[in-house]
Protein backbone atom coordinates (compact mmCIF):
# COMPACT_ATOMS: atom_id res chain seq x y z
CA UNK A 1 0.00 0.00 0.00
CA UNK A 2 3.24 2.63 0.48
CA UNK A 3 1.48 3.38 4.03
CA UNK A 4 4.43 3.74 6.45
CA UNK A 5 4.24 1.54 9.42
CA UNK A 6 5.89 2.58 12.36
CA UNK A 7 8.84 0.49 13.44
CA UNK A 8 8.77 -1.44 9.90
CA UNK A 9 10.58 -0.12 7.11
CA UNK A 10 10.62 -2.03 3.42
CA UNK A 11 13.63 -2.60 1.67
CA UNK A 12 14.60 -4.35 -1.17
CA UNK A 13 11.94 -3.14 -3.71
CA UNK A 14 9.17 -4.46 -0.80
CA UNK A 15 10.53 -7.75 -1.16
CA UNK A 16 11.80 -8.62 2.30
CA UNK A 17 9.97 -6.66 5.39
CA UNK A 18 12.80 -5.62 7.97
CA UNK A 19 11.87 -3.92 11.67
CA UNK A 20 13.61 -0.90 12.45
CA UNK A 21 14.47 -0.04 15.75
CA UNK A 22 11.94 2.55 17.60
CA UNK A 23 13.48 4.60 20.22
CA UNK A 24 10.65 6.50 22.38
CA UNK A 25 11.53 9.10 24.39
CA UNK A 26 8.32 10.38 25.73
CA UNK A 27 9.04 9.67 29.29
CA UNK A 28 11.57 12.98 29.09
CA UNK A 29 8.85 15.09 27.29
CA UNK A 30 6.37 17.64 29.71
CA UNK A 31 3.57 17.52 30.90
CA UNK A 32 3.83 13.22 30.26
CA UNK A 33 7.04 13.83 32.86
CA UNK A 34 6.43 16.12 35.74
CA UNK A 35 9.21 18.79 34.79
CA UNK A 36 10.20 17.04 31.58
CA UNK A 37 11.22 18.84 27.93
CA UNK A 38 8.62 21.21 27.23
CA UNK A 39 7.69 20.28 23.01
CA UNK A 40 8.41 23.81 22.60
CA UNK A 41 12.40 23.80 23.89
CA UNK A 42 12.54 20.63 21.19
CA UNK A 43 12.14 23.30 18.43
CA UNK A 44 14.02 26.50 20.14
CA UNK A 45 16.37 24.88 21.88
CA UNK A 46 17.42 21.15 20.89
CA UNK A 47 16.80 21.27 17.65
CA UNK A 48 19.17 24.42 17.08
CA UNK A 49 21.76 23.47 19.01
CA UNK A 50 21.23 19.73 16.76
CA UNK A 51 21.26 21.48 13.83
CA UNK A 52 25.00 23.44 14.24
CA UNK A 53 26.39 19.98 15.88
CA UNK A 54 25.02 18.10 12.66
CA UNK A 55 27.28 20.40 10.47
CA UNK A 56 30.45 19.75 12.27
CA UNK A 57 30.04 16.61 11.92
CA UNK A 58 28.90 16.62 8.40
CA UNK A 59 32.38 18.70 7.84
CA UNK A 60 34.16 15.92 10.26
CA UNK A 61 32.87 13.34 8.34
CA UNK A 62 34.14 15.19 4.65
CA UNK A 63 37.42 15.45 6.11
CA UNK A 64 37.44 11.80 6.01
CA UNK A 65 37.44 11.58 10.25
CA UNK A 66 34.50 9.44 10.72
CA UNK A 67 35.52 6.37 8.95
CA UNK A 68 33.10 3.87 11.21
CA UNK A 69 30.16 5.62 9.18
CA UNK A 70 31.66 4.06 5.86
CA UNK A 71 32.46 0.50 7.81
CA UNK A 72 29.13 -0.73 6.53
CA UNK A 73 29.82 -0.54 3.12
CA UNK A 74 33.22 -2.06 3.76
CA UNK A 75 32.65 -4.91 1.02
CA UNK A 76 36.48 -6.07 0.46
CA UNK A 77 37.52 -5.72 4.14
CA UNK A 78 33.93 -7.43 4.55
CA UNK A 79 34.92 -9.89 1.86
CA UNK A 80 38.46 -11.00 3.14
CA UNK A 81 36.92 -10.93 6.59
CA UNK A 82 34.59 -13.69 5.74
CA UNK A 83 37.20 -15.72 3.81
CA UNK A 84 39.17 -15.99 7.02
CA UNK A 85 36.53 -16.21 8.79
CA UNK A 86 35.64 -19.78 6.89
CA UNK A 87 38.96 -20.61 7.42
CA UNK A 88 39.71 -20.66 10.99
CA UNK A 89 35.92 -22.11 11.75
CA UNK A 90 37.39 -25.06 10.03
CA UNK A 91 40.80 -25.32 11.94
CA UNK A 92 40.48 -23.94 15.42
CA UNK A 93 38.13 -24.67 18.21
CA UNK A 94 38.82 -21.78 20.42
CA UNK A 95 39.63 -18.17 19.12
CA UNK A 96 41.09 -15.75 22.00
CA UNK A 97 40.93 -12.16 21.09
CA UNK A 98 43.78 -10.23 22.87
CA UNK A 99 42.80 -6.90 22.90
CA UNK A 100 41.37 -4.39 25.26
CA UNK A 101 39.05 -1.28 25.50
CA UNK A 102 37.71 -0.26 22.68
CA UNK A 103 40.14 -3.81 20.83
CA UNK A 104 37.72 -5.95 22.91
CA UNK A 105 34.28 -4.70 24.16
CA UNK A 106 32.75 -4.74 20.52
CA UNK A 107 33.98 -8.57 19.86
CA UNK A 108 32.28 -9.21 23.68
CA UNK A 109 29.42 -7.12 23.21
CA UNK A 110 28.23 -9.59 19.47
CA UNK A 111 29.93 -12.29 21.06
CA UNK A 112 27.46 -12.26 23.95
CA UNK A 113 23.87 -10.79 21.80
CA UNK A 114 24.76 -12.97 19.11
CA UNK A 115 25.92 -16.05 20.24
CA UNK A 116 24.04 -16.24 23.11
CA UNK A 117 24.54 -17.06 27.33
CA UNK A 118 26.99 -19.69 27.99
CA UNK A 119 28.02 -20.17 23.93
CA UNK A 120 31.69 -21.03 25.84
CA UNK A 121 30.22 -23.80 27.91
CA UNK A 122 28.26 -25.42 25.67
CA UNK A 123 29.27 -28.90 23.89
CA UNK A 124 30.73 -28.77 20.15
CA UNK A 125 27.88 -30.26 18.86
CA UNK A 126 25.58 -27.57 20.56
CA UNK A 127 26.82 -24.73 18.90
CA UNK A 128 27.31 -26.23 15.53
CA UNK A 129 30.84 -27.28 15.78
CA UNK A 130 31.70 -23.09 15.98
CA UNK A 131 34.25 -22.41 17.45
CA UNK A 132 34.11 -21.26 21.42
CA UNK A 133 34.95 -17.41 21.54
CA UNK A 134 37.26 -16.15 24.58
CA UNK A 135 38.59 -12.26 25.33
CA UNK A 136 41.39 -11.69 27.44
CA UNK A 137 41.63 -8.07 28.02
CA UNK A 138 42.59 -7.47 31.45
CA UNK A 139 46.67 -8.78 32.22
CA UNK A 140 45.43 -11.02 35.08
CA UNK A 141 47.84 -13.80 35.60
CA UNK A 142 44.96 -15.92 37.30
CA UNK A 143 42.90 -15.11 34.14
CA UNK A 144 45.76 -16.22 31.48
CA UNK A 145 46.41 -19.46 33.56
CA UNK A 146 42.55 -20.44 34.22
CA UNK A 147 42.05 -20.36 30.32
CA UNK A 148 45.08 -21.83 28.94
CA UNK A 149 44.07 -24.45 31.36
CA UNK A 150 41.51 -25.20 29.30
CA UNK A 151 42.32 -24.56 25.71
CA UNK A 152 44.04 -26.78 23.37
CA UNK A 153 46.99 -24.31 22.10
CA UNK A 154 47.28 -26.74 19.04
CA UNK A 155 43.15 -25.63 18.05
CA UNK A 156 43.34 -22.63 19.28
CA UNK A 157 43.61 -18.96 17.03
CA UNK A 158 44.90 -15.60 19.04
CA UNK A 159 43.60 -12.82 17.12
CA UNK A 160 45.68 -10.15 18.64
CA UNK A 161 44.00 -6.88 18.10
CA UNK A 162 45.72 -3.56 18.63
CA UNK A 163 44.91 -0.37 16.76
CA UNK A 164 48.23 0.88 17.49
CA UNK A 165 50.50 -1.96 18.32
CA UNK A 166 51.43 -0.64 21.25
CA UNK A 167 49.25 -1.10 24.24
CA UNK A 168 50.88 -2.26 27.06
CA UNK A 169 48.41 -5.08 28.45
CA UNK A 170 47.94 -6.19 24.82
CA UNK A 171 51.32 -6.42 23.54
CA UNK A 172 52.59 -8.15 27.34
CA UNK A 173 49.49 -10.87 26.59
CA UNK A 174 51.24 -11.66 23.33
CA UNK A 175 54.28 -12.25 24.16
CA UNK A 176 53.44 -14.37 26.91
CA UNK A 177 50.74 -16.19 24.66
CA UNK A 178 53.28 -16.42 21.81
CA UNK A 179 56.36 -18.06 23.72
CA UNK A 180 53.64 -20.53 24.91
CA UNK A 181 52.49 -21.43 21.67
CA UNK A 182 56.19 -21.68 20.18
CA UNK A 183 57.10 -24.20 23.37
CA UNK A 184 53.32 -26.00 22.63
CA UNK A 185 53.63 -26.30 18.82
CA UNK A 186 56.93 -25.68 17.82
CA UNK A 187 58.21 -22.34 16.51
CA UNK A 188 57.32 -23.49 13.14
CA UNK A 189 53.35 -23.73 13.70
CA UNK A 190 52.83 -21.22 16.11
CA UNK A 191 52.66 -18.20 13.29
CA UNK A 192 49.88 -20.30 12.15
CA UNK A 193 47.93 -19.36 15.48
CA UNK A 194 48.01 -15.88 15.29
CA UNK A 195 45.79 -13.43 13.01
CA UNK A 196 46.85 -9.45 13.88
CA UNK A 197 44.23 -6.96 13.58
CA UNK A 198 46.22 -3.94 13.54
CA UNK A 199 46.99 -0.03 11.70
CA UNK A 200 47.18 -1.00 8.23
CA UNK A 201 50.61 0.75 7.99
CA UNK A 202 52.74 1.44 11.73
CA UNK A 203 52.77 -0.14 14.90
CA UNK A 204 55.00 -2.75 16.48
CA UNK A 205 52.38 -5.83 15.66
CA UNK A 206 52.41 -4.41 12.15
CA UNK A 207 55.99 -4.56 11.85
CA UNK A 208 56.56 -8.02 13.78
CA UNK A 209 53.47 -9.39 11.29
CA UNK A 210 55.06 -8.43 8.04
CA UNK A 211 58.54 -9.53 9.07
CA UNK A 212 56.96 -12.90 9.93
CA UNK A 213 54.53 -13.21 7.37
CA UNK A 214 52.00 -13.46 9.80
CA UNK A 215 47.85 -13.26 9.21
CA UNK A 216 47.23 -9.70 9.51
CA UNK A 217 43.25 -7.50 9.13
CA UNK A 218 44.30 -3.86 8.26
CA UNK A 219 42.09 -1.18 10.33
CA UNK A 220 41.11 1.45 9.04
CA UNK A 221 43.58 4.63 9.68
CA UNK A 222 40.07 7.27 10.81
CA UNK A 223 38.54 3.68 12.45
CA UNK A 224 39.55 4.28 16.19
CA UNK A 225 39.47 1.37 18.81
CA UNK A 226 36.09 2.37 20.48
CA UNK A 227 34.35 3.22 16.75
CA UNK A 228 35.60 -0.59 15.45
CA UNK A 229 33.24 -3.04 16.62
CA UNK A 230 31.97 -3.17 12.87
CA UNK A 231 35.49 -4.11 11.47
CA UNK A 232 37.92 -6.59 11.09
CA UNK A 233 38.12 -6.04 15.18
CA UNK A 234 34.43 -7.25 15.66
CA UNK A 235 33.73 -8.72 12.51
CA UNK A 236 36.13 -11.28 12.22
CA UNK A 237 35.50 -12.72 15.36
CA UNK A 238 31.88 -12.73 15.16
CA UNK A 239 32.46 -14.10 11.67
CA UNK A 240 34.12 -17.25 12.75
CA UNK A 241 31.75 -18.10 15.41
CA UNK A 242 28.83 -18.36 13.02
CA UNK A 243 27.63 -14.56 14.10
CA UNK A 244 25.63 -12.98 10.78
CA UNK A 245 27.81 -10.16 9.76
CA UNK A 246 25.60 -9.44 6.69
CA UNK A 247 22.80 -8.49 8.67
CA UNK A 248 24.74 -6.70 11.28
CA UNK A 249 25.93 -4.30 8.69
CA UNK A 250 22.95 -3.82 6.70
CA UNK A 251 21.09 -2.56 9.90
CA UNK A 252 23.99 -0.62 10.69
CA UNK A 253 23.40 0.72 7.02
CA UNK A 254 20.15 1.31 7.69
CA UNK A 255 20.50 3.13 10.54
CA UNK A 256 23.23 5.18 9.01
CA UNK A 257 20.79 6.59 6.63
CA UNK A 258 18.11 7.10 8.98
CA UNK A 259 20.47 9.20 10.60
CA UNK A 260 21.08 11.76 7.69
CA UNK A 261 18.30 13.86 8.47
CA UNK A 262 19.10 17.20 9.73
CA UNK A 263 15.29 17.49 11.47
CA UNK A 264 15.74 16.64 14.81
CA UNK A 265 12.40 14.96 15.18
CA UNK A 266 13.51 12.25 12.35
CA UNK A 267 16.55 11.67 13.63
CA UNK A 268 16.86 9.38 16.23
CA UNK A 269 20.80 9.36 16.65
CA UNK A 270 20.50 13.38 16.53
CA UNK A 271 17.22 13.16 19.01
CA UNK A 272 19.12 10.93 21.60
CA UNK A 273 22.07 12.97 21.94
CA UNK A 274 20.57 16.30 22.27
CA UNK A 275 18.17 15.20 24.87
CA UNK A 276 21.23 13.71 27.21
CA UNK A 277 23.36 16.79 26.29
CA UNK A 278 20.05 18.70 27.98
CA UNK A 279 18.97 16.29 30.78
CA UNK A 280 23.24 16.82 31.52
CA UNK A 281 24.08 20.58 30.90
CA UNK A 282 20.82 21.56 31.47
CA UNK A 283 19.17 20.09 34.27
CA UNK A 284 22.06 18.53 35.84
CA UNK A 285 21.50 14.87 35.16
CA UNK A 286 24.83 13.69 34.79
CA UNK A 287 24.34 10.32 35.04
CA UNK A 288 23.02 8.58 32.51
CA UNK A 289 22.31 4.84 32.79
CA UNK A 290 22.11 2.38 29.98
CA UNK A 291 19.81 -0.51 31.02
CA UNK A 292 18.60 -3.81 29.08
CA UNK A 293 16.26 -5.57 29.25
CA UNK A 294 18.02 -8.75 28.29
CA UNK A 295 21.10 -10.87 29.69
CA UNK A 296 21.98 -10.79 25.95
CA UNK A 297 22.69 -6.89 26.17
CA UNK A 298 24.46 -6.56 29.00
CA UNK A 299 28.01 -6.55 27.42
CA UNK A 300 26.28 -3.91 25.04
CA UNK A 301 25.52 -1.51 28.40
CA UNK A 302 29.28 -1.98 28.59
CA UNK A 303 30.24 -1.16 24.97
CA UNK A 304 28.46 1.90 25.55
CA UNK A 305 29.63 3.07 29.12
CA UNK A 306 33.41 2.85 27.13
CA UNK A 307 31.75 4.90 23.98
CA UNK A 308 30.26 7.20 26.08
CA UNK A 309 32.84 8.21 28.30
CA UNK A 310 35.81 7.99 26.34
CA UNK A 311 34.14 10.20 23.82
CA UNK A 312 33.05 13.01 25.85
CA UNK A 313 35.01 13.16 29.13
CA UNK A 314 37.40 15.80 28.11
CA UNK A 315 38.76 18.96 29.32
CA UNK A 316 37.31 21.75 26.92
CA UNK A 317 38.35 25.44 27.07
CA UNK A 318 35.80 28.43 27.57
CA UNK A 319 36.28 31.68 27.37
CA UNK A 320 40.10 30.54 27.58
CA UNK A 321 39.71 28.44 30.93
CA UNK A 322 39.62 25.18 31.07
CA UNK A 323 36.68 22.98 32.13
CA UNK A 324 36.38 19.67 32.72
CA UNK A 325 33.03 18.23 31.08
CA UNK A 326 31.14 14.61 29.80
CA UNK A 327 28.33 12.68 31.07
CA UNK A 328 28.96 10.08 33.56
CA UNK A 329 27.60 6.55 31.63
CA UNK A 330 26.55 3.76 33.72
CA UNK A 331 25.79 0.20 32.58
CA UNK A 332 23.05 -1.43 33.98
CA UNK A 333 20.74 -4.61 33.71
CA UNK A 334 17.27 -4.97 33.64
CA UNK A 335 15.35 -6.58 35.42
CA UNK A 336 18.51 -7.35 37.81
CA UNK A 337 19.70 -4.15 38.90
CA UNK A 338 16.21 -3.09 40.07
CA UNK A 339 17.16 -5.34 43.00
CA UNK A 340 20.28 -3.04 43.22
CA UNK A 341 20.35 -0.03 41.41
CA UNK A 342 16.75 1.32 41.23
CA UNK A 343 16.21 2.77 44.88
CA UNK A 344 18.61 5.10 44.18
CA UNK A 345 17.38 5.85 40.26
CA UNK A 346 13.97 6.53 42.00
CA UNK A 347 14.70 8.22 45.13
CA UNK A 348 18.11 9.32 44.88
CA UNK A 349 19.37 12.64 43.71
CA UNK A 350 17.72 13.60 40.78
CA UNK A 351 20.66 13.34 38.58
CA UNK A 352 20.85 10.35 36.77
CA UNK A 353 18.93 9.43 33.32
CA UNK A 354 18.00 6.08 31.84
CA UNK A 355 18.13 4.37 28.44
CA UNK A 356 16.24 1.19 28.76
CA UNK A 357 16.69 -1.09 25.75
CA UNK A 358 13.27 -3.05 25.29
CA UNK A 359 13.38 -6.54 23.20
CA UNK A 360 9.61 -7.02 21.26
CA UNK A 361 10.35 -10.56 20.40
CA UNK A 362 12.51 -12.36 22.95
CA UNK A 363 12.74 -15.02 21.21
CA UNK A 364 12.61 -19.16 22.80
CA UNK A 365 10.24 -17.87 25.53
CA UNK A 366 9.81 -20.46 28.42
CA UNK A 367 6.08 -20.31 29.72
CA UNK A 368 5.16 -20.23 33.41
CA UNK A 369 3.41 -23.10 34.84
CA UNK A 370 -0.06 -22.96 36.99
CA UNK A 371 0.49 -24.32 40.20
CA UNK A 372 0.05 -23.58 43.42
CA UNK A 373 -3.27 -21.70 42.31
CA UNK A 374 -3.88 -21.33 45.91
CA UNK A 375 -0.69 -19.10 47.04
CA UNK A 376 -1.63 -15.24 45.82
CA UNK A 377 2.37 -14.86 45.59
CA UNK A 378 2.68 -17.64 42.68
CA UNK A 379 -0.69 -17.83 41.43
CA UNK A 380 -0.79 -14.78 39.11
CA UNK A 381 2.60 -15.88 37.22
CA UNK A 382 0.49 -18.66 36.07
CA UNK A 383 0.13 -18.72 32.32
CA UNK A 384 2.58 -15.80 31.74
CA UNK A 385 6.37 -16.81 30.35
CA UNK A 386 9.84 -15.89 31.74
CA UNK A 387 9.89 -13.28 28.82
CA UNK A 388 6.52 -11.81 29.39
CA UNK A 389 7.83 -10.99 32.98
CA UNK A 390 10.73 -9.61 32.25
CA UNK A 391 8.95 -7.07 29.66
CA UNK A 392 6.33 -6.31 31.88
CA UNK A 393 9.34 -5.43 34.68
CA UNK A 394 10.59 -2.86 31.91
CA UNK A 395 7.20 -1.22 31.86
CA UNK A 396 6.87 -1.19 35.14
CA UNK A 397 10.05 0.36 36.14
CA UNK A 398 9.63 3.04 33.25
CA UNK A 399 6.21 4.15 34.12
CA UNK A 400 7.65 4.30 37.76
CA UNK A 401 10.74 6.39 36.94
CA UNK A 402 8.08 8.59 35.33
CA UNK A 403 5.85 8.99 37.62
CA UNK A 404 8.53 10.23 39.98
CA UNK A 405 9.86 13.06 37.73
CA UNK A 406 12.65 11.09 36.47
CA UNK A 407 12.98 10.93 32.89
CA UNK A 408 14.08 7.77 30.69
CA UNK A 409 14.07 7.01 27.46
CA UNK A 410 13.02 3.43 25.71
CA UNK A 411 15.03 1.50 22.38
CA UNK A 412 13.24 -1.05 21.33
CA UNK A 413 14.22 -3.80 19.44
CA UNK A 414 12.40 -6.00 17.38
CA UNK A 415 14.98 -8.91 18.67
CA UNK A 416 18.25 -9.24 19.48
CA UNK A 417 19.75 -10.36 16.59
CA UNK A 418 22.79 -9.35 13.79
CA UNK A 419 19.91 -7.02 11.89
CA UNK A 420 18.90 -5.12 15.09
CA UNK A 421 22.22 -4.74 16.93
CA UNK A 422 23.70 -3.45 13.62
CA UNK A 423 21.00 -0.53 13.74
CA UNK A 424 22.16 -0.14 17.67
CA UNK A 425 25.98 -0.34 17.40
CA UNK A 426 25.11 2.56 15.09
CA UNK A 427 22.53 4.23 16.47
CA UNK A 428 24.67 4.62 19.17
CA UNK A 429 28.27 5.53 17.27
CA UNK A 430 26.10 8.46 15.75
CA UNK A 431 24.73 9.63 18.74
CA UNK A 432 27.93 9.94 20.70
CA UNK A 433 29.92 11.68 17.77
CA UNK A 434 26.61 14.65 17.40
CA UNK A 435 26.78 14.97 21.40
CA UNK A 436 30.61 15.55 20.93
CA UNK A 437 29.74 19.31 19.30
CA UNK A 438 26.80 20.19 21.67
CA UNK A 439 30.14 19.36 24.84
CA UNK A 440 32.10 21.22 22.76
CA UNK A 441 34.62 18.30 22.33
CA UNK A 442 36.38 15.92 19.75
CA UNK A 443 34.88 12.01 20.13
CA UNK A 444 37.94 10.82 18.45
CA UNK A 445 41.10 11.23 20.86
CA UNK A 446 41.65 10.64 24.76
CA UNK A 447 44.59 12.38 25.67
CA UNK A 448 43.53 11.60 29.55
CA UNK A 449 44.64 8.67 29.10
CA UNK A 450 47.89 9.06 27.94
CA UNK A 451 49.20 10.19 31.32
CA UNK A 452 48.91 6.89 32.97
CA UNK A 453 50.08 4.91 30.04
CA UNK A 454 53.51 7.09 29.99
CA UNK A 455 53.76 6.44 33.91
CA UNK A 456 53.17 2.74 33.60
CA UNK A 457 55.88 2.49 31.00
CA UNK A 458 58.29 4.63 32.95
CA UNK A 459 57.60 2.32 35.69
CA UNK A 460 58.01 -0.79 33.52
CA UNK A 461 61.33 0.96 32.12
CA UNK A 462 60.75 1.27 28.63
CA UNK A 463 63.28 2.47 26.54
CA UNK A 464 62.94 6.66 26.25
CA UNK A 465 60.69 7.39 29.13
CA UNK A 466 62.07 8.69 32.42
CA UNK A 467 61.02 6.48 35.82
CA UNK A 468 58.26 8.61 37.27
CA UNK A 469 58.43 10.59 40.59
CA UNK A 470 55.45 8.51 42.17
CA UNK A 471 54.20 10.52 45.40
CA UNK A 472 55.10 8.23 48.10
CA UNK A 473 52.97 6.88 50.30
CA UNK A 474 52.14 8.95 53.22
CA UNK A 475 51.83 6.33 56.53
CA UNK A 476 49.32 8.95 58.35
CA UNK A 477 46.86 8.30 55.81
CA UNK A 478 47.28 4.80 55.66
CA UNK A 479 44.81 2.75 58.24
O1 LIG B 1 38.78 3.49 22.17
C1 LIG B 1 39.97 3.59 22.21
O2 LIG B 1 40.63 4.24 21.38
C2 LIG B 1 40.76 2.88 23.29
O3 LIG B 1 39.90 2.32 24.23
C3 LIG B 1 41.61 1.79 22.67
O4 LIG B 1 40.80 0.88 21.99
C4 LIG B 1 42.42 1.03 23.75
O5 LIG B 1 43.21 1.92 24.49
C5 LIG B 1 43.30 -0.01 23.09
O6 LIG B 1 44.10 0.60 22.13
P1 LIG B 1 44.77 -0.22 20.96
O7 LIG B 1 43.70 -0.75 20.09
O8 LIG B 1 45.66 0.76 20.28
O9 LIG B 1 45.55 -1.32 21.62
Amino acid sequence: TGRCVPGVRRVDGGARVVKAIRLDYGNFMAPRLPGGVEPTELSTLLAPAFESALSVVSAWREQGRLGFLDLPYASDSVARVAELAGRYRESFDDIVVLGIGGSSLGAIALRDALLGPFWNQQSAGQHDHFPRLHVLDNPDPHTYRALMNQIDPARTLFNVVSKSGATAETMAQYLVVREHLDEAVGPDHAPSHFLFTTDAANGALRQIGEAEGLAMLPLPDNVGGRFSVLSPVGLLPAAACGADIGALLSGAAEMESRCHGDALDSNPAGTLAALLHHADTGQGRTIHVMMPYADRLRSTALWFQQLWAESLGKTTSHSGEDRPTGPTPLAALGATDQHSLLQLLMEGPADKVVLFIAVDDPGADVPIPQRHSEIDALSYLGGHSLGGLLASEHIATAEALRRAGRPNATIHLPAVDAHALGQLIMLLEIATVLAAPLYGVDPLDQPGVELGKQLTYGLMGREGVPAPEIAEVDPRWVL
